[in-house]
């Protein structure tokens, strides 16, 4: 009998047409989980996963209500004496304003070149559907070789506030050697990359309130304080001269940088010039004493993500808008903790606000940082697995972003997360022109063929 390793990459190869077609029958959902007006579509999308897992003959297949967006589970526990791998995902994307910046329907897949663009494509339906296939490969090839389980949710692009409360009720269920997440991406085209760390997450809403309705500006301009000038007096009292954040506390918690990750980090194959060229910007800012990679990975940092106030329109408008909003987000690294962020957001306002303003703070979004283990069995077979596909050991990164359901993995089921996916830093998430490099998604498909492979006992 030939190997399965041989059928498996000979079947995906032969099925790259087939493959694809699903992916674009997924990307042509607008499952926005931020938008009511979507939940058809969310639900949809939830069932064409529950479909999937269905073709590829898996058991106890169940869409889980919840308070907000539904949970897609289903399992296959055939192979005695194997790991057990739950396979996470999320099937919700960002939303796509601004609509006018696509140059092709977010939700109408289109290939130019060896990409193919739409709203979701890198994050994160195509590393959902890379697992997928991947499977599917194997299925059709004599089978699984190990027991998985699969966790989607669809409520990732909002923070995962109810998914927490699922897996803690869901255990037994959930229960497994280690979870991969596919959710993320690689440092750049050539260099296979494993995430170990994410950031965290506090997000806030604050108002600022002043007279009662819009005032002429000529008329009260001098006598009252302008409540889009007190917020931006405030936002900008957030960082020092050295990039600092100020609020009171923000830092008693972050867990140093040792040497020897400092080294590591030092030796990625990106650097400055990787930022500049990425963002465009004129030249990169940061809290001094550190390197970008440090700056974006291991260190906290605090944005506005929003700024609403006054009159927006076109030409001028002489008035002293009522009020002023901003969207605020901080970036946690281990061991800060969001709660505790929000209150020292609320004791920088108290001790900054000035008495001739009201203010506000509504906590939206929030989750801690997480660090993984970089030597467990399932690091060590999707490393073998990045090597056997891109012939060079892979890149171990700090990723500035976040996934909340890797530190609740660690805490509610004991298990950690080998993050592993195959977008590329200039796929466009969250942003217009969204796209995931094709080659580069098929290898990845051919790479966790590999990796469930490797974990055969
Ligand atoms: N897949 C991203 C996180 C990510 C970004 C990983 C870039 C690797 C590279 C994830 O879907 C995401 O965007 N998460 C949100 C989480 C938030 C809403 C809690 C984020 O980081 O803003
Ligand atoms: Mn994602």
């Amino acid at each position: 009998m030939a190997d399965q390793r041989e059928n498996a990459l000979h079947y995906a190869h032969g099925n790259k047409e087939n493959f694809l077609n699903s992916f674009k029958e997924i990307l042509a959902i607008p499952s926005i989980s931020t938008d009511k007006t979507h939940i058809p579509d969310i639900q949809r999308t939830a069932e064409w996963l529950a479909q999937q897992l269905r073709t590829l003959g898996m058991q106890k297949i169940q869409i889980f209500p919840t308070a907000q967006h539904p949970i897609v589970y289903g399992e296959c526990l055939d192979v005695a004496d194997a790991p057990t791998i739950l396979v996470y995902g999320h099937y919700d994307v960002q939303p796509v304003d601004p609509l006018g910046q696509w140059k092709t329907g977010p939700f109408d897949p289109t290939i130019i070149g060896e990409d193919i663009f739409a709203r979701g494509a890198s994050d994160m339906k195509g590393q959902a559907l890379v697992t997928l296939k991947a499977v599917e490969s194997l299925v059709q090839t004599g089978g699984l070789p190990v027991n998985i389980k699969w966790l989607f949710e669809g409520e990732e692009e909002v923070g995962s506030p109810n998914l927490e409360r699922f897996i803690a009720s869901h255990t037994e269920m959930l229960a497994c050697d280690f979870a991969v997440n596919p959710d993320s991406g690689m440092i750049g085209r050539e260099y296979p990359t494993i995430t170990y760390g994410l950031r965290g997450l506090a997000y806030f809403e604050i108002r600022i309130y002043g007279p009662a309705h819009d005032l002429h500006s000529g008329m009260f301009g001098g006598v009252v304080h302008n409540p889009a000038n007190a917020l931006a007096e405030l936002i900008a009292g957030m960082h020092d001269d050295m990039g600092r954040v100020t609020l009171p506390g923000f830092y008693d918690k972050v867990r140093g940088l040792s040497k020897e990750e400092r080294d590591e980090l030092a030796r990625l194959p990106v650097n400055e010039s990787h930022f500049l060229e990425q963002t465009g910007v004129p030249r990169l800012y940061g809290e001094s004493g550190y390197t970008a990679n440090e700056q974006t990975g291991a260190r906290p940092t605090l944005d506005v993500n929003g700024l609403l106030s006054g009159f927006t329109g076109e030409g001028s408008k002489t008035v002293i808008p009522a009020w002023a909003m901003a969207k605020l987000s901080t970036r946690l690294v281990p061991d800060q903790d969001p709660k505790e962020v929000h209150q020292q957001l609320l004791r920088y306002l108290e001790q900054n606000a000035r008495a001739d303003i009201r203010w506000e703070v509504i906590p939206l979004a929030g989750n801690p940082a997480s660090i993984s283990d970089r030597n467990n069995q399932g690091v060590q077979a999707m490393a073998k697995a990045l090597e056997t596909v891109w012939g060079k050991r892979p890149y171990f990164k700090r990723e500035g972003g976040s996934i909340p359901v890797v530190g609740d993995m660690q805490r509610l089921l004991g298990v950690e997360s080998v993050v592993c996916g195959f977008g590329l830093p200039d796929d466009n998430v969250h942003a217009p022109n969204e796209k995931q490099n094709l080659p580069t998604w098929y290898l990845g498909i051919d790479t966790y063929i590999h990796f469930f492979l490797n974990l055969k006992p």
